[in-house]
């Protein structure tokens, strides 16, 4: 992202405010909420007056995102990758509801939300893995507006900041406000703009208890990687780069190889560094 020659931004926010928000419902494929439809107002005007030229917007093919877009009145792009998280069995339930049909499903996620995988449905881990052309595609453009959901703006920035699949399902993406990423040396610039319009809260904090053993993963876990959150090319402003957890005990350095060449082996992939 640092060789573009212009300056651009990506701009994440989420959908305004829902119906199934209003109810505490996940998922589905309600309309907007009256102060949803007054975010997508506050949000037009916040284009005009950041004068974003060239703004590409894109959302779902969710009604949300769709109703939210049409208030700005400039052409914007559905992507299907966009869509929310698919919870499957417990689509259109409250938190609630979950746990009183679903009580092992829900302690199952609360113990491991990045790789819990909704029966019917997908993880965190799928979603990052089903986001990725969305990500190769932000990266090639300029301004690009992305109006998307909780999970998925959860993991674009998991993205672009860096962060690790445990703490990526909790970050905290608040309806009507939009967050502006811009490139800068070796990371990425977060500023924060809450349009002032309410909404109700839908993030869920990380429970404090984890009474283990429980412990189903549902998700495809690669053997030869620990974390699938992919990472971006430069590390984010502040952090340390990333390293291995531990030192890989898989790197061998071949002393008699003409030019001390490293060889890094992990499962059946051998890369050689010359
Ligand atoms: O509640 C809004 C919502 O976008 C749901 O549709 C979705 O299932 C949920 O957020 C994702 O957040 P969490 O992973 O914290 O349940």
């Amino acid at each position: 992202m640092n060789i573009h020659v212009h300056s651009h931004s990506i701009y994440l926010c989420r959908h305004g405010e829902s119906e199934h928000n209003v109810q505490g419902r996940i998922g589905g494929d309600s309309e907007l909420s009256p102060r949803g439809r007054q975010f997508a107002s506050a949000l037009r005007e916040f284009i005009e007056e950041h004068k974003l030229s060239d703004l590409k917007v894109w959302t779902s093919q969710l009604r949300r995102t769709i109703q939210t877009a049409e208030e700005l009145g400039v052409p914007y792009e559905q992507w299907k990758i966009l869509n929310e998280i698919d919870a499957g069995v417990c689509e259109e339930m409250t938190y609630e509801m979950i746990q009183n049909t679903f009580p092992e499903e829900f302690a199952l996620r609360d113990q491991d939300k990045y790789h819990y995988r909704y029966p019917g449905g997908e993880s965190y881990q799928d979603l990052v893995q089903r986001l990725e052309p969305v990500i190769m595609e932000l990266e090639r453009q300029g301004n690009v507006l992305v109006i998307c959901h909780q999970a998925v703006m959860r993991c674009l920035l998991a993205y672009f900041l860096d962060k690790s699949g445990d703490d990526l399902p909790y970050l905290k993406c608040p309806l009507h406000t939009v967050m502006k990423l811009t490139p800068v040396a070796y990371g990425c610039k977060v500023e924060m703009f809450y349009l002032n319009v309410e909404a109700v809260n839908t993030h869920r904090d990380r429970p404090l208890v984890n009474s283990a053993p429980l412990l189903r993963r549902n998700s495809y876990t690669p053997l030869s990687s620990h974390d699938q959150v992919k990472r971006p090319r430069l590390y984010s402003a502040g952090n340390r780069p990333w390293l291995p957890l531990t030192p890989s005990p898989t790197t061998l350095h071949i002393p008699d190889s003409p030019d001390g060449a490293l060889l890094l082996q992990q499962s059946q992939v051998s890369v050689r560094l010359d």
